[in-house]
């Protein structure tokens, strides 16, 4: 059992490795990154972290905005249901629509308001043919809720997740995306970071879950039935080479795009690779590396890195972050409370 204080500071961590991810790799969303623009992203990053200087904030995107309103959802008085989650994401979409949001989601959130949230899943059950969203939108919020669930067992987790997943994202990739951010994410809340991460022994406990979920799942499906377990192994190829695996050969293997299956995985992956041997005294290298790597990697950069960040977060705790760093994103005093408010549910 991990102690209290360490537990908080790892609530702290997680949300605001969302916060900071998002914030730090939106500017760099769907851009080439050459060797020109990885300068670029280090000196930007390296400013961010220096002393502070008064600039304007960072403005953080759907990605943190959506994990807020999850983290509403789950501290409603009246318990958590898909039509209050429904109700936040409607409210904060139209408070301000441009963060980014794709236009998928923003059809479900104008269903949804024009209904009153009748039917909280219909709307997202309905799109893409009745096929619905495969993308990385439910997976890029779930972190309140493996903080939620972080003294629960696995099945009541994985639920919850579903259940919120299908607001807004109702075919299956997108769902166990979710899931999987969600289980990685618990599994850095159980370490102790002062020990070496045995990445091998992480990836086959997920590993593990993945292929039972995969089974279960397999009824609704064709060819993607084991879908993620193949991402995962080849995670654990590009971990365990000789040589550090080139930006081309991770992209061919993981992606880099908004689908949920080419994002999830990769965001796994850019944390383990960035988080080995002993870091007693690396901490914030570690999570700083997480950060830059990740959004070096171009595409999807605010969702990756924000969900590379979460865990890295999760896993060192907000020690691993540079005060600084945090203090340039919006509204970084709110997430702190919110990781409170969380924090005090548990018993
Ligand atoms: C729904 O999925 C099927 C099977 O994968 C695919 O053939 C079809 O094009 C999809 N429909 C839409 C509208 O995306
Ligand atoms: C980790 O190591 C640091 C420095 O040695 C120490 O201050 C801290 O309490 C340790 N944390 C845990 C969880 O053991």
């Amino acid at each position: 059992m991990i102690e209290k204080v360490l537990l908080k500071s790892k609530f702290y961590g997680s949300l605001i490795g969302v916060l900071i991810g998002d914030c730090c790799g939106a500017p760099f969303e769907g851009q080439l990154m050459d060797s020109g623009s990885k300068l670029v992203l280090k000196n930007y990053l390296n400013k961010l972290e220096g002393p502070f200087f008064k600039a304007p904030y960072k403005k953080f995107t759907d990605d943190t905005a959506l994990t807020i309103c999850v983290a509403d959802a789950l501290l409603d008085s009246k318990g958590f249901s898909q039509k209050q989650l429904a109700k936040n994401f409607v409210l904060e979409y139209y408070k301000d629509t441009r963060r980014g949001y794709g236009s998928a989601v923003v059809d479900v959130f104008a269903k949804l308001r024009a209904t009153k949230m009748a039917d909280p899943t219909g709307p997202a059950y309905a799109q893409f043919g009745g096929n619905g969203s495969y993308g990385n939108g439910a997976a890029m919020r779930v972190t309140p809720i493996a903080l939620f669930c972080a003294n629960s067992n696995k099945a009541h987790l994985m639920k919850l997740v579903q259940e919120a997943s299908l607001v807004t994202h109702t075919n299956v990739l997108g769902i166990n995306g979710a899931i999987l951010q969600a289980l990685a994410i618990r599994q850095c809340l159980q370490l102790d970071p002062n020990e070496t991460l045995d990445r091998k022994k992480y990836l086959s406990e997920l590993k593990e879950d993945i292929v039972i979920l995969e089974k279960n799942n397999d009824a609704d499906l064709d060819s993607n039935y084991n879908a993620y377990e193949k991402q995962l192994n080849a995670v654990q190829l590009l971990l365990e080479g000789d040589v550090e695996p080139s930006d081309e050969n991770v992209l061919n293997m993981l992606g880099h795009s908004t689908e949920a299956l080419y994002s999830v995985p990769t965001a796994l992956f850019c944390f383990l690779r960035c988080t080995s041997g002993s870091l007693k005294d690396k901490d914030q290298r570690s999570f700083r590396d997480t950060l830059e790597y990740a959004i070096s990697l171009g595409g999807d950069t605010d969702t990756i890195a924000s969900m590379a960040c979460a865990l890295s977060g999760a896993y060192f705790g907000d020690a691993a972050v540079v005060e600084n760093l945090l203090k340039h994103c919006e509204r970084s005093e709110d997430i702190r409370k919110i990781a409170d408010q969380l924090f005090s549910l548990l018993n």
